[in-house]
């Protein structure tokens, strides 16, 4: 392990890139890459307990992952039903809280279960949040929010940041502090839209099975060196 640096974000968020790629150079399907990301996964969120992250948010699956060819669809489908069924064991063992942001509804009603069930499962968990994206996009989780608050029947004059923040997918959570794209795009690709406001953000050309404790330790250390002033003067660590 590297020494700890002066300053881990207290929620992590990644989008993991590159999976593709990193299958086509080897001459591997795609689906390969998306196995060897899972792998990576299990490493990377074994590193964020390590060094103290407390939340971490993964896009796994956008809402405008639907386009892919059908049989990617089922294997993204496929990988996180054995997700939950081969992993949940050990992440409950290791305090791990799973939570799910996106829509579930959208999904198959056995793998809404399973989902469900893994939920409820790991709610009292308190060492790491584990949020998985899934079936997520930015912009359809506050029109989401904004329908519920109508349905709700809140008073104009009561909708304010607080409240909204309240009615999304993440309520309750501090918003992330870091967030990696890997495999060298530079879009935000419509992940955590209003939660992103403040966050640092770190690209790196690295395929996502491929990015390791090396290049972890190197997004903590870029992260310490920015100095975070929310439209302050002094550097600070949450507004
Ligand atoms: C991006 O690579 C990756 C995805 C769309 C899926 C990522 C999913 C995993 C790593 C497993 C997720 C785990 C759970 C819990 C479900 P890409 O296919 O866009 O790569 P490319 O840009 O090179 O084509």
């Amino acid at each position: 392990m590297h020494p700890q640096p002066e300053r881990v974000p207290y929620h992590l968020a990644i989008i993991m890139d590159g999976n593709g790629r990193w299958a086509q150079e080897r001459g591997k399907p795609r689906h390969e890459g998306h196995r060897a990301g899972t792998e990576n996964l299990r490493r990377v969120l074994r590193l964020c307990s390590q060094y103290g992250v407390k939340i971490l948010t993964i896009f796994a699956f956008s809402t405008e992952n639907w386009g892919r060819p059908p049989s990617e669809v089922a294997f993204l489908m496929r990988i996180l039903e054995t997700v939950i069924d081969r992993e949940m064991e050990d992440l409950h063992a290791n305090g791990v809280q799973l939570r799910h942001i996106g829509r579930l509804e959208g999904l198959q009603p056995h793998l809404q279960q399973k989902v469900r069930q893994a939920v409820e499962r790991t709610r009292n968990n308190d060492r790491l949040i584990l949020n998985v994206a899934f079936n997520y996009g930015g912009r359809d989780e506050i029109v989401n929010a904004v329908r519920r608050i109508i349905t709700d029947g809140i008073p104009p004059d009561e909708v304010d940041e607080e409240l909204l923040s309240y009615y999304l997918f993440t309520a309750g959570q501090a918003d992330p502090d870091l967030i990696i794209r890997t495999s060298g795009e530079m879009r935000v690709s419509n992940f955590l839209v209003w939660q992103a406001a403040y966050a640092e953000y770190y690209a790196t050309p690295t395929y996502w099975p491929d990015f390791d404790e090396n290049e972890f330790y190197r997004a903590l250390q870029a992260y310490t060196a920015r100095q975070r002033r929310f439209g302050l003067v002094e550097a600070a660590d949450h507004p």
